[in-house]
């Protein structure tokens, strides 16, 4: 991995504001000193995420989430920690001793199945420009594909013959990991390509490895239209979204994003300068997916297939969204088509038109309700008030309740009043809200005083250097390895900078995820700001009392396989010492 010193990574962190780079990804309040915004690690209603100008860093009170400005872009754009830093270094103008960023993690214990991704993306874009490509070229030209789009979707061609097995095996990757990655069967002895003579589109993962395919007929019609590969350690589908590390920026900008179900969408969209779309890939949309999508923008629009399916996946896709806090709006096609066929046959003008003039989702649930049902019937109305009314006990908005009842009223016949007696009944149906702060999140197991000395001593530790010193002073001992590890990183780090400086000690951590992740957890522990001399020497025995225990079962340990008496005998003196509470140590 290319190092950039900890010198310069600290003069990018100190010449960034922690608060800047958030507020553009996420609306922020001041309150007193600190900012706050709605955490976007966890499903957050109030506003649970703190940010300290002064001390540069974030703090989740209910998911825990914490760092500096290097962990925030990590965890939100996906990036590793020498790509967070190159893009502040970036920002604030400071060149990095280092060409190209990283492709694979080093010691990434995928790094094989990504090359074996990379290796056959390369070899199916290859060979789509060969004279065996070109059928497929013919086709993908014939729907409108440029060549530049086929080079910037990476898009290929499956070959027949096993090519792509045998290219693998010859590149020494084993035959678990050939068949781990799903471009391959292992069979009667035998890897066989999984994908034949299908044009192949990579799909990446959200910071834009290729990470499977998914391959498309094109020439025979009697089969599946699209295979993907299987899910794998590194491909899940409802994980990700089509076309994600390439839409978000843009997203971002605009503040909007179209989400769309086929990639051939996302595509269609993209040969008309359209960029901020991304697909879900034709399965039902998981909470994670909707969590990937609240990240992109505040507008969100949902364009799915005109058909009944696609009606269906915009309710499904909507409730989920608004499951998370997240009100969609919707645009409907004519003539079931999905937006690929719309643009080709209405042209993009039309297309942008549509955009131009989404429905609110609440509205666009009420026609779907209302859809195929006989208003002549009063069984038929009296059902569709129900299902409209259990709609509007879920909005908060007292005037767009109004309104829509008022709308409802109209269609029906049934009045105001009686629409809005039912409304208060479903209202009051509802378990009460609890308006309280939501409890902060307990580890799930209880820690042992040990334990909690521990990560007490570690926060005082990485908030105060005269604890660092205490520290050193008697050298303490801590049950946990990891914790072991970081308070010798802590006493490193202090010794050449002689303070302590959260921020600043978390981009020195780097990539050491266990040593990352128990800094944050134990940033993220509500303690006072100030600490007590007291306190900390209770710390201290508590951790010794520790240190006695272990080495008293070793010695009882020892005193139980030990056949030599006079071993033994030693062996016993030294517990009775230990127990009496005298230093044995030479
Ligand atoms: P569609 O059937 O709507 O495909 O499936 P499409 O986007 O219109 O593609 P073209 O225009 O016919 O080429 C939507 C998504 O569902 C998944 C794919 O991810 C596709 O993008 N799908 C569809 C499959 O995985 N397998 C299939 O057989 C069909
Ligand atoms: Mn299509």
């Amino acid at each position: 991995m290319p190092k950039i010193s900890n010198d310069l990574i600290i003069e990018i962190r100190n010449k960034v504001d922690i608060v800047d780079v958030i507020s553009e990804y996420l609306p922020l309040t001041q309150k007193g000193k600190n900012y706050f915004a709605l955490c976007p690690f966890h499903d957050d209603h109030s506003p649970s995420m703190s940010i300290s100008p002064e001390k540069q860093i974030y703090t989740c009170f209910v998911c825990g989430a914490s760092g500096n400005v290097f962990t925030f872009l990590m965890e939100y754009e996906h990036l590793n920690f020498i790509e967070a830093v190159k893009l502040m270094a970036n920002k604030v103008g400071v060149s990095l001793p280092i060409s190209d960023y990283i492709k694979f993690k080093k010691n990434d214990q995928y790094e094989n199945l990504y090359k074996i991704y990379d290796l056959s993306n390369k070899f199916y874009q290859n060979y789509l420009n060969t004279a065996n490509g070109k059928d497929a070229k013919e086709y993908l030209y014939q729907r409108n594909f440029t060549d530049e789009i086929i080079n910037e979707f990476q898009i290929g061609l499956a070959p027949f013959n096993n090519k792509v097995s045998n290219l693998l095996q010859k590149n020494k990757f084993s035959i678990t990991e050939i068949t781990e990655s799903g471009i391959c069967n292992f069979n009667n002895d035998e890897l066989k390509d999984i994908f034949v003579n299908r044009i192949m589109f990579p799909l990446w993962n959200l910071s834009g490895q290729v990470i499977g395919f998914s391959g498309r007929i094109y020439s025979e019609l009697d089969t599946a239209k699209y295979i993907n590969s299987k899910e794998s350690k590194l491909f899940k589908k409802g994980e990700l979204l089509y076309n994600y590390h390439r839409a978000k920026d843009e997203a971002r900008r605009q503040k909007k994003v179209i989400i769309v179900e086929g990639f051939m969408d996302v595509l269609a969209l993209y040969k008309h300068g359209v960029k901020n779309v991304v697909a879900t890939m034709g399965t039902a949309i998981t909470h994670e997916q909707a969590l990937l999508i609240k990240k992109l923008a505040s507008q969100i629009i949902l364009c799915f297939d005109g058909d009944e399916a696609g009606a269906k996946a915009t309710i499904n896709c909507g409730n989920e969204l608004s499951n998370i806090n997240v009100i969609p709006q919707v645009i409907r096609l004519s003539d079931n088509f999905d937006p690929d066929d719309y643009i080709e046959k209405k042209g993009i003008n039309a297309f942008l038109k549509q955009i131009e003039e989404p429905v609110s989702f609440i509205n666009y649930k009420i026609e779907y309700l209302k859809k195929e049902k006989n208003f002549n019937d009063p069984n038929a109305i009296s059902l569709y008030i129900d299902e409209v009314i259990k709609e509007l006990s879920n909005i908060n908005d007292t005037v767009v309740r109004e309104l829509l009842l008022q709308k409802i009223s109209a269609e029906t016949n049934v009045s105001i009043e009686t629409l809005t007696n039912i409304l208060n009944k479903e209202i009051n149906k509802k378990p009460k809200i609890n308006n309280k702060k939501p409890e902060v999140k307990k580890s799930v197991k209880r820690l042992n005083k040990y334990e909690q000395a521990e990560q007490r001593m570690l926060y005082y530790m990485l908030h105060y250097k005269e604890v660092i010193k205490i520290y050193k002073n008697h050298n303490c001992y801590f049950p946990n390895q990891i914790a072991r590890y970081l308070a010798s990183e802590i006493v490193q780090y202090y010794d050449k900078y002689k303070n302590i400086e959260i921020a600043d000690y978390l981009s020195y951590l780097g990539d050491k995820e266990e040593l990352v992740n128990l800094t944050t957890k134990i940033m993220a522990l509500q303690l006072p700001e100030e600490y007590l001399e007291d306190e900390i020497n209770d710390y201290i025995k508590v951790l010794d009392e520790f240190t006695i225990n272990l080495e008293l079962n070793n010695l009882e340990e020892q005193f139980k396989k030990e056949t030599d008496i006079e071993l033994k005998t030693e062996i016993a003196t030294k517990i009775i010492e230990i127990k009496k509470g005298v230093d044995i140590s030479d």
